[in-house]
């Protein structure tokens, strides 16, 4: 059974194929409109969510097809102790595909793993995002015309920020890509990041801790939220937590045709004067990621044998 727990469990090719299901949708949304009928899609959301959870719920719709889910972790099973991997089983008897997001690294796998059905992946603790990945690929892809030949900055978190880490996967793929990673020390993208990927693949990056420096460089400037419930303490949080604040200023010295990109939520990183900027993405990233989650549940439902288009 094809589950997507890591964005690396998709090739370049299909990648490409998402891009241009999700382009046809745009265009021609009629022709989708039924073919999951008769099918239910389960989210299981261990963690908070606004847009993961309902732009997989708005897509299984605009397919034709059902949603169940659980109203909270708090009020399901795993309250009473129920292990991910029974839940995964119990809720296969219910669903064709599962969507899950859970705090622990590496809980989407075990919950593949024992699933009788596709899994993906929405967000497995400070690890990875596939699909919040998806959205940011058809929005560089849409805005730039390419998704190789540039340089891109990732602002924030790099730590614990697992939209980052699937992206750098992601566009680490791609012809003469760079990466220049802005953060505080503390914040740093993890080690695992930087030797398994970037330097073994041998792709330029440089790190810093100064935005304002970084902006000029940059074709694509990723901003991130300082993930507060990954932190230990509340004092290094509090500490960290307004390190970069772009602002209309700040962007002065960007290029003219910067995008600026950001999972959401934002807290205090983008100040809402930059929302009228022609260079801001991250709403238009909302939509985007609606359409390539239609195309993941239309590609692993087929795959599965579950739909024929
Ligand atoms: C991101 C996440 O959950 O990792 N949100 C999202 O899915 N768009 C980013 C974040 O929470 O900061």
């Amino acid at each position: 059974m094809r589950s997507i727990i890591d964005i690396l469990d998709l090739s370049v090719s299909e990648i490409d194929e998402l891009i241009s299901t999700a382009k046809d949708i745009i265009k021609d949304h009629k022709k989708y409109e039924a073919v999951c009928s008769g099918k239910k899609l389960a989210t299981l959301f261990f963690e908070p969510s606004t847009r993961t959870r309902m732009s997989f719920e708005a897509a299984m719709y605009e397919l034709g097809g059902n949603v169940i889910s659980m109203a909270s972790a708090a009020s399901s099973s795993s309250a009473k102790g129920e292990s991910v991997a029974d839940t995964a089983k119990v809720v296969s008897c219910y669903a064709d595909i599962i969507v899950m997001r859970h705090p622990k690294e590496g809980a989407a796998y075990v919950a593949a793993e024992n699933a009788d059905v596709p899994v993906i992946n929405a967000g497995d603790g400070g690890h990875c995002h596939p699909t919040q990945t998806l959205a940011d690929l058809l929005t560089i892809e849409l805005e730039k015309n390419r998704l190789s030949d540039m340089t891109i900055g990732l602002c924030g978190d790099l730590k614990f920020g697992r939209t980052v880490h699937s992206l750098i996967n992601a566009m680490s793929r791609y012809e003469n890509v760079r990466f220049c990673l802005i953060s505080p020390d503390e914040l740093k993208l993890p080690d695992y990041v930087v030797k398994d990927v970037l330097e073994k693949k041998n792709i330029e990056f440089w790190s810093t801790s100064d935005l304002e420096d970084a902006i000029p460089k940059l074709d694509i400037l990723y901003m991130t939220r300082v993930q507060k419930e990954r932190f230990f303490n509340e004092e290094d949080y509090l500490r960290l937590k307004d390190s970069y604040i772009l602002t209309p200023d700040k962007l002065a010295s960007a290029k003219p045709d910067l995008s600026v990109m950001h999972p959401l939520p934002r807290v205090n990183e983008i100040s809402t004067a930059v929302d009228k900027d022609p260079r801001a993405c991250y709403f238009k990233q909302v939509l985007n990621g609606k359409y390539m989650r239609m195309a993941l549940i239309l590609k692993l439902l087929k795959e599965a044998g579950q739909i024929c288009m």
